[in-house]
This record gives structure tokens, sequence and C-alpha cells, in this order.
């Protein structure tokens, strides 16, 4: 696998929008006032703006995630976990048929500043791509300024349970954020705790519901708890994953509440391989050989389990391991 490490580089503005064009690579990226233009020595992709943004500022937060991040059907990346594939057209069965498709690989660092420096140039004040559609100001225009707070956010690391003196400042309801308006009907009882003598401070529950509901971003990991290779993130759901996910092992989802409709198809070539409607209490494995997207009506509450284990990647894709978890009967 060749690493090509030449890093981002601005190749002029826009003069009618003010907006930066940029290469990486081989490919070069451009944006309007609707779209971000994509281009290689073969082809050419369009990407409507909101898409590419919130699709960009989540793989960049996500540090690549697990597998395959697709933009869309053509654009995405692959982690390496070290180096990173940028592709278009790569998972794509007719860009393939008609040889346009193209991969670059790079380390993962070139890869992340970038997009962020891509994201920082097209994003302007008032757009929060993190945020739901509906919570926030619209990408579409000319550049007006930029903004200068993160555009991603930072894990934050608890220092004890939560809930506990001095767990502070990653309890959410102690920051200040409100209960979001599609959790307004919901109880947030606290739990009994009932110690022993002598384990005072030590112990606590919290609810979780009362966290989650004062999540401000959709579609990112809003909790996270991490136990060696095990990782259980909650999140709030609300519109569409604004990328389609392919997995590289097995990814467990629980829905805590309301609904949220996935398309699932064949990870290589796209093709169907089926929709499921997921509602408050069901439990499912995504498949390790599968591509997902999902679409949440309503800000719903998910939590999603997936296994760090270093090098599981290889041994799903060697067919070592089934790309699912369990064998029924
Ligand atoms: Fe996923």
């Amino acid at each position: 696998m060749d690493v090509q490490s030449s890093k981002v580089v601005a190749i002029g503005t826009n003069p009618d929008t003010g907006y930066d064009s940029f290469r990486l690579g081989q490919f070069t990226f451009r944006r309007d006032e609707y779209f971000a233009h994509i281009e290689w020595p073969k082809g050419s992709h369009i990407i409507e703006i909101d898409r590419f943004l919130r699709a960009m500022v989540r793989d960049i937060g996500w540090g690549f995630f697990y597998g395959w991040i697709f933009f869309d059907d053509i654009f995405g990346t692959t982690n390496h976990y070290g180096t990173v594939d940028v592709f278009a057209g790569a998972y794509d069965q007719g860009c393939k048929d008609q040889g346009i498709d193209h991969l670059e690989t790079f380390p993962a660092e070139v890869v992340k500043d970038a997009f962020e420096t891509i994201s920082r140039n097209w994003i302007n004040e008032g757009y929060d791509p993190l945020s739901a559609p509906l919570e926030t100001g619209s990408p579409l225009g000319s550049k007006t300024r930029e903004r200068t707070d993160p555009l991603v956010r930072g894990f934050q690391s608890a220092t004890r349970m939560l809930g506990l003196e001095g767990d502070a400042p990653v309890r959410s309801d102690a920051t200040g954020h409100p209960i979001n308006r599609a959790f307004a009907d919901l109880e947030f009882d606290k739990p009994d705790i009932e110690c022993e003598p002598g384990f005072e401070g030590q112990l606590h529950a919290i609810n979780l519901f009362d966290h989650i509901a004062r999540a401000d971003v959709t579609w990112n990991p809003s909790f996270t708890a991490i136990t060696g290779a095990s990782i259980c993130c909650v999140t709030s759901e609300e519109h569409m994953l604004p990328v389609i996910h392919g997995n590289d092992r097995n990814e467990w989802f629980i829905q805590l509440t309301d609904e949220i409709h996935w398309q699932i198809a064949d990870k290589n070539s796209g093709l169907p391989r089926g929709r499921i409607v997921m509602k408050a209490g069901d439990v499912c494995a995504m498949p390790a050989d599968i591509r997902h997207q999902g679409f949440s009506p309503k800000r719903s509450m998910l939590m999603v389990m997936e296994n760090g284990t270093p090098g599981l990647e290889l041994r799903y894709a060697s067919g070592e391991l089934k790309p699912y978890p369990v064998d029924f009967g």
C-alpha cells in the first residue's frame, strides 16, 4: 500500500463565493453556494454542502471510526488505524465498471488536518453541522465569517463515576445543557441509592436518560464508557445519519427511545440487503460486511456497543470470523 504523505494545500479562492479550494494528493475540493465539488484524475463528484460538512466534521470527530465512512454512495474514507484511505467510487459497482474509481492512502494525521482545514474554511458562523437541522442555521450561500469556536466537541474525561463529588465538568446537568425539546415529556427520576455503612461517597447511580436528553449534538457519541476494548456509547439521534457507515466488525445497537429506520446494503457493491425499523427496546447487531444509514424522524436515544480489539478488522476481512455474531439453531 503506497502511503501519500503530501499535506493539503489551498489552491485559490472562488471570487464569487469567497471559499478557498484545496488539493489533497490527487483529489481537489471546491465549494460553491450549494455544493461541494470533488475531482480526481479520472472523474468528479458533487455533494450537497450540508451533507458534505455534516459528514466531514463527524469523520474528524470520530477519528475516522471503525471501517468505512461513506459521505454518500461515492466518496468517503476507510480507517486502517494509522493510515486512512480517501476514496471516490471505489465501493460503487458502476464507477468500478467504468474505471473511474480512485483511492489514495494517507497518514491519518494528514487526512485529519486536511478535513479540519477544509471544514474551517467552508463553515460560517451560525451553522453547526453537529446540531440537528432544526436547531442550527443554514450552510448555504457565500462565505461570511468563519467560526472561531471548536468545530468538533472534544472528549472530556470523567475523573470519577458520574454523580459522585468531583465528577465535573462532564456531568451534563452541571454544565447547564437544557433538556432537549424532544424529551420534555420524559420523567427524570433519580435512582434510590442504599449504601452499606463505610461506603458512602463511593457508590452512586445516575439516570442515564437525564444525561442523553441534554446532549446538544446528534449522531455523535454524547457519553462513552470504555472498559478494556469494550466501548459503549450513548447518543441522541435526529434527522439522518449524515454518513453511511461500513462496518469492519459487528456493531450492536440498543434502541432506548422512539425509533430509527435503517437502510442496509452490501458493503462492497452498495446493493440493498435490508431495511429495519428499530423501536424502543429493540436490539440488533449490524454485521461486519454491510454498510448502513439511519433515519430518526424524531429525536431518539440509541446505545451503541463496539468491540475495539486491535486487529479484529483483519480477522473479519480474512473470513476467519463470520460477519455476524450469533448462529441460531
Ligand atoms: Fe455504524
